[in-house]
């Protein structure tokens, strides 16, 4: 039964067991533990997409508590992360996911220069892949020339953020033209989306879709699905364009009729067979964030069920690095385990549900 005090409870658990966290993995670039331990990307891997999750979680509870050690500790993130910048072999279009909620939200906090030009050199990395024939952002480096995958929508905030801090429309224009490609090369009839397009370099037509981190070919990832669901939100709530809108919440009343059926836990791909029974504990938490953006009572009270049914996931002793459990990398990939994504998910709805108003994307 949800009351705004179960709410205020879970975010009291999270800070209590995060702000012990913060201070142990202080100089790490988390992505999962093993037994409760945080592991570290900025060793092993610092161009890592999801490198930024990180210090955006830090920032999440520096916003929701006022704790300094948060932001003490996004911004050393901030300064691990730089690391990358110095690898372009190894820099994708993930680095919206890397800088627009690290630097990008220590600059628009706090305006400082330096994470401002890290925010700036991110976006133009990425407006750098737009291919003007195909009107899409290429995902991939090598060469996959045309492959678009959805995760596309949660970068493309950080060209809406260059547009206005540029005063240049280039990147809006850019991110606009992506979304209207993905939003008619993605999303099926039925509301659910293809994880993987490939598109003609070009013309853009579309030639094929791929499984991708899903079941196969033709089926439906929960987590792309989820990143749809944010990611057209997010496209309209920075263009205003109702298309987006709608988009968001076909995708969304799709999402909500298949995760009504298993407590409003996703399952890893909602077309996949009905054994294994494999969840996906991230795709619940991204969608919970996207459908708290769409404006209907509905979306709202989904997303509510969504972080109550997520409560039972989370690890909130204050001993152990992760706090949701129960995340898939993809469905034929490691399954059962935490993800940075999925902690600064379930505590960003969360933060919203309470009434916090910082837009991270
Ligand atoms: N492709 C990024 C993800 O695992 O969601």
């Amino acid at each position: 039964m949800y009351s705004p005090e179960i709410i205020d409870t879970i975010w009291r658990k999270i800070d209590e067991k995060l702000c012990r966290t913060a201070v142990r993995s202080a100089d790490k670039l988390p992505y999962t533990a093993v037994d409760g331990v945080h592991d570290n990307k900025a060793e092993t891997d610092i161009t890592w997409w999801t490198n930024g999750f990180w210090p955006a979680l830090m920032w999440l509870m520096y916003l929701g508590t006022g704790r300094g050690v948060y932001r003490a500790v996004a911004e050393k993130a901030e300064l691990l992360l730089d690391g990358a910048f110095l690898k372009y072999d190894g820099l994708h279009h993930d680095v919206g996911f890397m800088w627009h909620i690290s630097s990008g939200v220590n600059y628009r906090l706090f305006g400082g220069e330096k994470s401002r030009l890290r925010t700036l050199y991110a976006a133009d990395i990425l407006a750098a892949r737009f291919n003007p024939m195909g009107r899409f952002i290429r995902s991939w480096n090598d060469d996959r020339v045309g492959w678009v995958i959805i995760d596309s929508m949660m970068n493309i905030p950080l060209l809406y953020w260059a547009e206005k801090e540029h005063g240049d429309p280039r990147y809006g224009y850019v991110a606009r033209l992506h979304a209207d490609t993905v939003l008619r090369s993605h999303i099926r009839d039925d509301g659910s989306v293809s994880h993987i397009v490939s598109l003609s370099p070009s013309d853009g037509s579309y030639i094929e879709s791929f499984g991708g981190q899903g079941y196969g070919v033709g089926s439906s990832w929960s987590r792309g699905q989820a990143w749809a669901i944010y990611g057209f939100a997010l496209s309209y709530i920075h263009t205003g364009d109702e298309r987006y809108l709608a988009a968001a919440r076909r995708v969304a009343d799709y999402f909500i009729s298949c995760v009504e059926k298993t407590g409003y836990v996703a399952r890893a791909d909602f077309r996949a067979p009905a054994e294994p029974d494999i969840i996906d504990s991230t795709a619940s938490a991204i969608a919970a964030c996207g459908l708290l953006e769409l404006g209907e009572e509905k979306y709202r009270r989904a997303a509510i069920e969504t972080v109550l049914a997520l409560e039972k996931y989370c690890d909130f002793s204050p001993e152990t690095d992760a706090l949701l459990t129960m995340g898939a990398e993809a469905y034929h990939g490691r399954r059962g385990l935490p993800v940075i994504y999925g902690d600064f998910f379930y505590a960003e709805a969360i933060y919203k549900l309470r009434g916090g108003k910082f837009l991270f994307w």
